[in-house]
């Protein structure tokens, strides 16, 4: 296959000024106008290029300023779920039959729209909706996304490239790389709009058919992208979109003999329980479903005492507060050696104050607030049990204010602990809560296998250290804490392409989205020998 050279989509600024801040403004300001003029978005489920209405109506509204609905959309009903099934099963031969390169030229089209024709229209929905500044949704929407579907094009090229060499003359071995016999479920998550694009894109580029459930808080900009993949030509009923009850959808699609994988990005509770419902309903299925899932995070920033303070310290700040920690890799929690403790804390204090938070179309503001409620909730109750003393030798060192007036909005904080055990050490908030833990400097090596084995997951963290054995020492003794594993870098910011993404034990089945390893999990694959 001759691909177009894949590179990484090209990062732009929005420096004061920049022509791009101007247009991404311009398209806030559009979308802004138009939700006054016409109301919230409608959004419909559809089903095999159809589009269908039904009697569950939802909102999503502005995590920052709630009383502002972007959207309105329809659940599917158990019908339209069937529909949905029935329908993709009927696409799925002529699918599946369509050449690698007529599907891939699907997905660069996709890529190219992205980027230059609906780039500031996805932004402006996954900042509205989704609560992003304009940096976090150029990462995300504008340029994560366009990467996965471009180097997911590439890494397929490779597997389908990829046969058995030891033939003899007169036998002819080959792989064919089928896809999977049914339908793939997708579960999209709320934090990446660029998630959803590839939890549905991936098993649909090595030729499945999809049913894409994304989350109620993310509606708006995942149905743009849906439409993107239809404007570069995705043929009806490939990707069946269908926003709906999570239950509902799992209930009839885990029951269908031709359910043939779930690709699922969200949380642990939710994953293992689905996996739970498809174990109770093995005996139906046709093939072994397939379950990729990458889930819940609890992410170490784990300092030497040969570490660069300030930059640890400006790693932790990112990694931990920007998008307000609503990353699977957000850095929520920090091993520090006393030696380095006062340098430490001193550039967080110092440069913690310069964070501002409010609407993410001003563009002064570092963050907006968290995504609804439930979560507001979640959050502040973790905060609230150190303020009022419930966690022995811990506190909240900076911020730990919180409002619901207008936004569900919380200030960046931090905890001290004297516990490396504490609750914040171990347990996922999802949010702009960080936990710090000093430990003696002379127990570097004692205080990592603490930090090792604190919680269940085992997603990403990250290492700061000048001294090579060091260095050395941690990557060992910190093995297995982490999928993704970053020396003198914050824990949060995977590059479709450069690193493979996804973690271990509660984190998921550490499949790497954005490579090739989570592309075979989409094919079935047939060895062909031929005698001549
Ligand atoms: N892939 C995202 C990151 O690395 C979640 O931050």
């Amino acid at each position: 296959f001759t691909l177009p050279q894949v590179r990484n989509e090209e990062m732009l600024s929005y420096a004061p000024g920049s022509v791009e801040r101007k247009k991404l403004q311009e398209a806030l300001a559009a979308m802004r106008a138009r939700l006054e003029k016409d109301g919230p978005f409608e959004i419909p489920v559809v089903v095999n290029g159809e589009q269908i209405r039904t009697n569950d109506v939802q909102t999503q509204a502005l995590p920052f300023e709630h009383k502002t609905k972007l959207a309105t959309y329809h659940q599917a009903d158990a019908a339209t779920i069937k529909k949905a099934i029935d329908t993709a099963l009927k696409v799925r031969p002529e699918w599946e039959a369509m050449p690698f390169n007529d599907r891939a030229a699907i997905f660069l089209k996709a890529a190219d729209l992205l980027a230059t024709k609906y780039r500031y229209e996805v932004m402006a929905a996954t900042m509205l909706g989704q609560g992003k500044n304009a940096w976090q949704a150029e990462i995300d929407a504008a340029t994560e996304l366009c990467d996965f579907w471009r180097f997911n094009c590439h890494f397929a090229a490779q597997i389908y490239a990829d046969q058995p060499i030891k033939n003899s003359v007169t036998t002819w071995n080959r792989m064919e790389y089928r896809p999977l016999e049914g339908f793939v479920l997708a579960y999209s998550p709320f934090n990446f709009t660029a998630i959803g694009g590839n939890l549905v894109s991936a098993p649909a580029l090595m030729g499945n058919v999809v049913l894409w459930k994304p989350s109620p808080m993310a509606m708006y900009s995942n149905y743009l992208v849906f439409q993107i993949l239809k404007e570069a030509g995705l043929p009806d009923g490939v990707i069946q979109f269908v926003p709906g009850d999570a239950a509902d959808i799992a209930k009839d699609a885990f029951a269908h003999p031709e359910f043939a994988g779930l690709h699922f990005t969200g949380s642990t509770g939710v994953f293992k329980h689905l996996w739970k419902q498809i174990g109770n309903n093995i005996d139906k299925y046709k093939s072994y479903p397939r379950i990729v899932g990458e889930t819940g995070g609890k992410n170490m920033h784990f300092l030497h005492n040969s570490a660069d303070a300030r930059n640890a310290a400006m790693q932790t700040i990112r990694g931990a507060f920007e998008y307000n920690g609503q990353k699977c890799s957000a850095t929520s929690r920090v091993y520090v050696p006393d030696n380095l403790w006062e340098e430490y804390s001193t550039v967080l204090t110092q440069e913690m104050k310069k964070l501002k938070q409010g609407p993410v179309d001003d563009f002064s503001n570092f963050t907006g607030s968290v995504i609804n409620e439930q979560s507001y909730n979640k959050i502040t109750k973790y905060v609230d049990a150190i303020k009022s003393g419930k966690e022995p030798k811990t506190k909240v060192f900076l911020g730990g204010n919180a409002s619901k007036k207008d936004g569900y909005t919380i200030e960046p904080t931090v905890i001290l602990t004297e516990n490396p055990h504490a609750t914040t050490m171990k347990e996922e908030l999802f949010g702009p809560v960080v936990t710090v833990y000093v430990y003696p400097a002379d127990q570097y090596e004692e205080t990592m296998k603490i930090a090792e084995d604190t919680t269940p997951y085992a997603l990403t963290g990250s290492l700061f250290a000048q001294d090579r054995a060091a260095i050395v020492k941690g990557t060992n003794v910190l093995r297995n804490a982490a999928g993704n594993f970053y020396v003198n870098d914050k824990s949060t910011g995977a590059v479709v392409g450069q690193q493979a993404f996804g973690g271990g034990r509660a984190s998921g089945t550490n499949d790497k989205a954005g490579s090739g390893l989570n592309l075979l999990r989409w094919v079935s694959p047939r060895t062909i020998k031929e005698t001549f």
